[in-house]
């Protein structure tokens, strides 16, 4: 769906706005919130895999010989760790012979910025197309370091999906990777002032693992 932002995609679908309201309930439990955030990101695998390059190739059914297709791009999956752990499995029901690298950010007391503790993705981080996922594109401070990293590493083709997005997080996202297209399941209304996405569904990375 086309939206104000220039690199958004906004994936309206009913059966994601079904999910989101199971993710938005405060009394949702994690074994819920997981199974609702798998099913999300199926689809936007789905979306997000539409213009894979496909090969074609001879094949044989039981009755003759006909063409098939197989997948020529490579892709690499990078959760930022914790929370975008709960969108790769989905990912990976979909795209299935990803890759997977991972990266873990913390953010810094002194500055507040998010700094990298956790580094590691496959040798074709260079050629693939990469895609970098997280469920909450708040402030866009992980999002901007996290697409920076992996830059450094090599990555030239990144995406970025997510399940809620701030209109704050898009723009930074926008200003400081301007070649990245972010699909997200949702756009809500604003930050608090501790950062928290409004309406939101609250910390992720607790939902997901139970850690409240
Ligand atoms: C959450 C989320 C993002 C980040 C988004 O992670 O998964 O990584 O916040 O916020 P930002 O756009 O303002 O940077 P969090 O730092 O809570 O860590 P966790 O996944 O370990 O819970
Ligand atoms: N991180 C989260 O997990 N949730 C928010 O609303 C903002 C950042």
């Amino acid at each position: 769906m086309i939206t104000n932002f220039r690199n958004f995609i906004l994936i309206d679908h009913p059966l994601i706005r079904r999910d989101m309201t199971v993710l938005r309930q405060v009394l949702t439990p994690p074994e819920i919130f997981r199974e609702a955030v798998k099913r999300i990101s199926h689809i936007l695998a789905v979306e997000i895999s539409k213009d894979l390059k496909t090969t074609e190739f001879e094949i044989e059914t039981p009755l003759e010989i006909t063409t098939g297709y197989k997948i020529i791009d490579e892709v690499v999956l990078v959760p930022v760790l914790r929370a975008g752990l709960g969108m790769v499995n989905g990912f990976l029901d979909i795209i299935t012979d990803a890759k997977v690298g991972h990266i873990g950010l913390q953010r810094d007391e002194a500055t507040l910025k998010p700094v990298e503790y956790y580094y590691k993705t496959p040798g074709n981080i260079d050629t693939a197309k990469v895609i970098l996922v997280d469920p909450m594109l708040a402030t866009g401070g992980s999002g901007t370091e996290a697409l920076k990293f992996l830059k450094l590493r090599g990555a030239k083709n990144l995406i970025f999906a997510c399940l809620v997005a701030s209109p704050e997080g898009i723009k930074k996202i926008e200003t400081n990777h301007p070649d990245v297209k972010i699909y997200g399941a949702a756009i809500d209304r604003e930050l608090n002032n501790k950062g928290y996405i409004l309406p939101g569904l609250g910390d992720a990375g607790d939902r997901t693992f139970g850690t409240l």
